[in-house]
């Protein structure tokens, strides 16, 4: 089992940290060991971490449980992701887990129950839809709950995995905004540089392009104060969803991928991605369904 300690108790109270505890467990290397640090960001260790050059993984993105028929198209990508020909390190579900119009956490429920059956480690990052501005507070305390932190770092044996609350827009004032760099930055500094950094987060920092305007997201000084983080600890690729389109933009030499939604929304054909991480470069298969 898993060994709580420096006040993670609690993150193994719930029925989701059952999930992810099982999920942790199928690590091939052995158990991890719970670590939090002060700011209440969880980290994983497991046993061994041998350094992996050539591993696959896999993104699930904006499943938006509880609406439409989201939770058959996330059976069917469980289904497609367990029948890979490939084996994969970890799943990464990088955000809108649920709607914002959903009870929540009837949604959550159910979609965490089918996620369960994958074969694979799944980790999370927030998207706006699971901590909407109107209930940040409450939303992200019970994010927290769920999932042991809004951010974290999880040292697998191929890579090691963060996953990032990287909207400080959507917070209610100054006082509670989370400061996402601030947070990377103390994040990267637990990397072993053994292992591949994969940043997993909702929201691009790169605008959004649509109705024939780009639509500013982050301010070009905290946009550059990314990137030169993230160059300065050898981020291999920042991975994103939320614009629920197929996109590849660059943060300085860092590809930022961003991948298409389980989701029905704006007329999507649901989809995952497989990334295969070989010799330091990351190339990527988008698998419709
Ligand atoms: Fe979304």
């Amino acid at each position: 089992m898993p060994r709580p300690i420096h006040g993670a108790e609690n993150y193994f109270t719930c029925a989701a940290s059952k999930f992810y505890r099982e999920a942790s467990m199928k690590f091939p290397s052995g158990m991890p060991l719970l670590v939090a640090i002060a700011a209440g960001v969880i980290v994983w260790f497991p046993a061994s971490a041998p350094a992996g050059s050539d591993f696959w993984f896999a993104q699930i993105t904006d499943t938006h449980w509880g609406k439409d028929d989201n939770l058959e198209r996330t059976k069917k990508a469980v289904g497609a992701i367990n029948s890979l020909p490939v084996e994969v390190a970890f799943v990464v579900h990088t955000g809108d887990i649920t709607d914002r119009s959903a009870n929540g956490a009837v949604a959550l429920e159910n979609g965490l129950a089918i996620l369960k059956e994958l074969k694979y480690p799944v980790y999370f990052a927030p998207g706006n839809n699971d901590i909407p501005k109107n209930r940040f507070k409450e939303a992200s305390a019970d994010f927290a709950a769920k999932f042991g932190s809004l951010s974290k770092l999880s040292l697998t044996p191929h890579a090691a995995v963060i996953t990032l609350f990287d909207f400080p827009g959507e917070a209610v004032d100054a006082k509670t905004a989370p400061d996402p760099i601030g947070v990377l930055d103390s994040l990267l500094k637990l990397t072993n540089r053994d292992l591949p950094v994969l940043v997993f987060q909702h929201f691009p920092i790169t605008d959004d392009l649509f109705d024939q305007i780009f639509h500013g997201g982050w301010s070009a000084q905290r946009k550059s104060k990314f990137a030169a983080l993230c160059e300065e600890h050898h981020v291999a690729a920042v991975i994103c969803g939320h614009f629920h389109r197929d996109e590849l933009n660059w943060i300085g030499t860092i590809p930022e991928f961003i991948a298409p939604p389980i989701a029905a929304k704006m007329g999507r054909q649901a989809s995952f991605r497989l990334y295969h991480f070989e010799n330091g470069r990351i190339s990527y298969f988008t698998e419709y369904f």
